[in-house]
């Protein structure tokens, strides 16, 4: 089981690059999971959308290797990052192309705020339904007041975030088995 993870923070000192980080050390036996840096990711223009530039093609082949995603993203401004807006814009482009369909993904989420970033994560869920996504339902990981759980060297010291993150890794695991399923 491939499972692609990438993160709507660009920050050095990101506490959603720390949950990704913690993802990779609970990650369930007979899976593998690589991480895409959206660094570079420039803003989408459609004139392009069939010609991307080679870190697009590079994400969307790595999206059609494997069997799920994981997502860890800050919620901006009470929605999502434009860098991870415009990073699923491109790969959803052109539309024939299909790269998310039927996928399932998992979403996390940090915030130095009170509610963890869930706002971001339900603006993600809309567009998962024009993208035909299946997006796990619980657990939810969302880590409020952040700030407080990311030590200084970017791991993630709250146990009970932890064990949600294995938690939602072996949901992922179940549900990207049971689509695979020939019916
Ligand atoms: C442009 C911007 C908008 C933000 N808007 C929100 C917000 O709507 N809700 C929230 O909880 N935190 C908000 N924050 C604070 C983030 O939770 C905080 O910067 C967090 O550290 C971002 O995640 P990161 O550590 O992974 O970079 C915002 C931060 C920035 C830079």
């Amino acid at each position: 089981m491939k499972i692609l993870g990438f993160v709507g923070s660009l920050r050095k000192g990101s506490y959603n690059k720390a949950l990704m980080r913690a993802a990779l050390e609970l990650t369930p036996e007979d899976t593998s999971l690589e991480v895409f840096d959206l660094e570079g990711i420039p803003p989408f223009n459609q004139d392009f959308e069939n010609q991307p530039p080679q870190i697009v093609k590079d994400f969307k082949a790595k999206i059609k290797q494997v069997d799920a995603l994981l997502i860890a993203t800050p919620e901006y401004n009470y929605s999502i990052p434009g860098v991870l807006k415009n990073a699923i814009d491109w790969a959803s482009r052109p539309h024939a192309d299909k790269v998310f369909d039927g996928k399932p993904v998992a979403l996390m989420s940090a915030s130095v705020g009170r509610l963890g970033g869930a706002r971001a994560q339900y603006h993600l869920r809309q567009s998962f339904v024009f993208l035909n996504m299946y997006p796990i339902n619980r657990p939810e990981v969302m880590l409020p007041s952040a700030q407080q759980y990311v030590d200084e060297n970017g791991n993630l010291t709250n146990e009970e975030t932890r064990k949600l993150i294995r938690q939602l890794l072996e949901e992922l695991v179940r549900w990207a088995r049971k689509l695979r399923e020939k019916p």
